[in-house]
């Protein structure tokens, strides 16, 4: 047993250690949150999706190893191996000074955008619908609706207006689904080399094959709907029929909506 003055001195050296390891990865999350070409992922969803669609990711960082391990095995036993492999554990207290939010799952990651160019995505004619939101305002909603885009084999998600859509709101609001298709921000709509739909309650009501199968789907903001120049410039204005006295449908479930009929029962 080594005498109780060296027993201090490696108390010392660790405890001097475990603070400048926290100190390093309260920096490195700070500047993440600052770097356009990286993102935080808040949560577990998140980081299995980023890690099921082949992200590169920089750090995972968790305050419960035995709750990690737990979601792993339950939602994520093809991965689960990788998950406990990239988890760094931290105490509670250090895992707090990573953000402004604390996931209930306890784990947070740092990981690269996926790089897209919305005027080559504009452009690209795979054979599914492309989605536009224009100006969504609710970052939730947002990635409602490419989680949805996702399942349903979107060709991709292009937003315009004040949100990034890569905002880690949005990117909890899609459980990480933003690197399963390409999502990218616009500054303006472009002119298109495809059909423009624009999905609005007084449109005319859909039917089948009524949507081409490359047709760019336009929504509106939440409060507003869409505005009267991406109105104009559609090719036609479709609507999901609703009972009398319903105002709209919310943007995710809309998007929703079109995107699984136009799967079930063709354009
Ligand atoms: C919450 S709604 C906006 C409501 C807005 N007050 C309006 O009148 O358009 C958000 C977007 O979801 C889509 N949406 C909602 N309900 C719809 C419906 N019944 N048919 C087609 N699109 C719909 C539209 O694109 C709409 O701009």
């Amino acid at each position: 047993m080594a005498p109780e003055s060296a027993r201090h001195t490696l108390s010392a050296v660790s405890t001097k250690a475990l603070r400048e390891e926290a100190a390093r990865l309260t920096g490195q999350f700070q500047q993440a949150r600052r770097d356009p070409e990286l993102v935080i992922l808040e949560g577990f969803h998140a980081l299995k999706h980023a890690l099921r669609f082949d992200a590169r990711i920089d750090a995972v960082v968790s305050w419960d190893a035995e709750e990690l391990a737990r979601l792993s095995e339950g939602f994520a036993p093809d991965i689960s191996e990788v998950i406990a492999a990239r988890a760094q554990i931290v105490s509670r207290k250090v895992f707090r000074q990573l953000g402004p939010y604390e996931p209930h799952t306890g784990v947070v990651s740092i990981a690269h955008r996926s790089h897209v160019d919305p005027r080559k995505l504009l452009a690209e004619r795979g054979g599914a619908p492309l989605i536009l939101l224009e100006d969504p305002r609710h970052r939730g909603n947002l990635g409602a609706v490419i989680r949805v885009a996702a399942a349903a084999r979107a060709t991709g998600v292009l937003t315009t207006g004040i949100h990034d859509p890569w905002d880690p709101v949005a990117v909890r609001g899609s459980a990480g689904l933003h690197f399963a298709l390409p999502v990218a921000h616009l500054e303006r709509l472009p002119e298109l080399d495809r059909p423009l739909l624009a999905l609005d309650p007084d449109g005319e009501p859909i039917r089948p094959r009524m949507v081409p199968a490359d047709a760019l789907l336009a929504f509106g903001s939440e409060r507003h709907g869409l505005s009267s120049s991406l109105l104009e410039r559609a090719d036609a204005r479709i609507s999901l029929p609703m009972r009398a006295g319903v105002s709209s449908l919310n943007l995710a479930t809309s998007v929703a909506a079109v995107l699984y009929s136009l799967q079930l029962c063709g354009g």
